[in-house]
């Protein structure tokens, strides 16, 4: 059955919330095709209007850490309601500063943190705050980087080829916008470099005056593209040599790599990070952390030094505590032994169908966060990826499943999640449809 006949009362709630909301959703990032409107998740389910259920490995691009709806996180955020917690008054907390103290307990590299909302607001601050601490303007970002939509970060995360042009190293890439209105003077003072690259970061330090270096740890915006041995650490030195901000954006890497975020796994110290996303499973809270050095800036005595950081929601009690309640839940071991054990089971199983099916595919994985990729090997940068995949075999693929009750974002190379919720029976299951959708493509 094609998608539209599977899905009318989408297609109607679709057309209707589009005379409403520009562009027909609350951000354009989730408007893909097939054009399914969903009314519930649960544990690893999602159902749409229609009343079809799919397990689900999209989790709205990353959060659901612990599943849809986790009782425990939901009962914290009831809790928080039942007894009368508001933005209440002025001044702090306790639910910040229980918060705060999980998260500096967690990752070894936070001295000093402060809560947000947003995995983009804390981008933002965590490049002002550079700027601030080290006077200077430029920055470095990756090529095939995501780090949210403000005007400084805002590039396109997967170019064409053609747009690109070749591999470089030693040199920086164009600034390609991802949004009209990105004044000229924020891409002059942004320099995309290759993912994996410490000529190319080295270079720029040379010669811009940057204020700091930001990537993801692990690229987990175009599939899973993993750094290579000593390159995080080589990015620490290599600002510590130059005098720059090094910061890791953790907002998809955090959390969902180790209760330390992926820092904790290489052992490497950022000077400041951002997390978002599993932080909160499905909250919306972000945090920016790191050195109190830098961070002493948001209270600095001298108000021309004083990094501003302010918002009416910061730290709001229902998103704070179900961060809280989802740390807590993170601090006992057994449950990334659980999510390891599944995730384990499904990249061995779709190894084997895909074997089977004798089509070139590779599965790149960190931790539960995993990635098919209908290629040869798995890419070690955007331009290996973007000459190696078959994008179109992805896309089939992804609708395949969708036909079979399994939810991936139908977007080719976006990665998926695995949860605690997803029973060893669930992982069964997807490997069962995932056979039967590989007879499809
Ligand atoms: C690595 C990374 N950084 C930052 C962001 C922005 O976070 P938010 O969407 O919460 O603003 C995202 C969102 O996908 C992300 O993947």
């Amino acid at each position: 059955m094609n998608f539209q006949k599977m899905h009318v009362c989408s297609g109607q709630l679709s057309r209707e919330s589009a005379r409403y909301i520009a562009g027909g959703a609350s951000s354009l990032n989730r408007k893909v095709e097939p054009d399914i409107v969903f009314s519930t998740g649960k544990g690893c389910r999602i159902t749409d209007v229609e009343g079809n259920e799919y397990i689900d490995y999209h989790a709205a691009f990353g959060p659901h850490l612990l599943g849809h709806n986790n009782e425990q996180v939901n009962n914290a955020v009831l809790d928080t309601i039942r007894e009368n917690l508001s933005l209440i008054g002025s001044g702090t907390n306790e639910l910040e500063i229980r918060l705060a103290q999980l998260l500096c307990q967690a990752v070894p590299s936070l001295e000093l943190v402060q809560i947000v909302n947003t995995g983009s607001e804390a981008v933002s601050h965590a490049i002002r705050l550079s700027r601030a601490f080290t006077g200077r303007e430029h920055v470095i970002l990756m090529l095939g980087g995501y780090n949210g939509w403000n005007d400084d970060v805002c590039r396109a995360v997967m170019p064409s080829l053609k747009q690109l042009g070749g591999r470089v190293s030693r040199e920086e890439y164009p600034f390609l916008p991802n949004s009209a209105g990105i004044p000229e003077d924020n891409k002059r003072k942004v320099h995309i470099v290759n993912f994996n690259d410490l000529d190319s970061v080295e270079t720029m330090l040379k010669r811009y005056p940057i204020a700091c270096v930001l990537t993801e740890p692990v690229l987990q915006n175009v599939g899973v593209i993993l750094p290579g041995p000593g390159y995080l650490k080589g990015l620490v030195d290599l600002c510590e040599a130059h005098g720059a901000v090094c910061i890791f954006d953790e907002v998809k890497t955090g959390f969902r790599s180790a209760l330390g975020g992926y820092q904790s796994v290489e052992n490497v110290k950022p000077h400041l990070s951002v997390f978002g996303k599993a932080v909160a499973n499905g909250y919306p809270l972000g945090v920016i952390g790191g050195k109190a050095e830098i961070m002493q800036l948001f209270y600095h005595p001298d108000p021309a030094k004083r990094v501003l950081i302010a918002g009416t929601y910061n730290a709001h009690p229902v998103n704070t505590a179900a961060a809280i309640a989802t740390l807590e839940m993170l601090e006992d071991p057994e449950v990334y032994r659980q999510i390891e054990r599944r995730s384990k089971q499904l990249y061995e199983g779709l190894e084997k169908l895909l074997a089977e099916k004798g089509i070139p595919a590779v599965i790149s994985s960190n931790a539960s966060a995993f990635c098919v990729y209908f290629a040869g090997h798995r890419p070690y940068d955007l331009h290996d990826l973007l000459e190696n995949v078959d994008f179109p075999l992805d896309r089939k693929y992804r609708h395949a499943l969708i036909r079979n009750g399994i939810y991936h974002i139908p977007i080719a190379c976006k990665q998926g999640s695995v949860s605690y919720a997803h029973t060893e029976n669930d992982i069964h299951i997807t490997l069962t449809a995932t056979r039967e959708a590989l007879k499809s493509i």
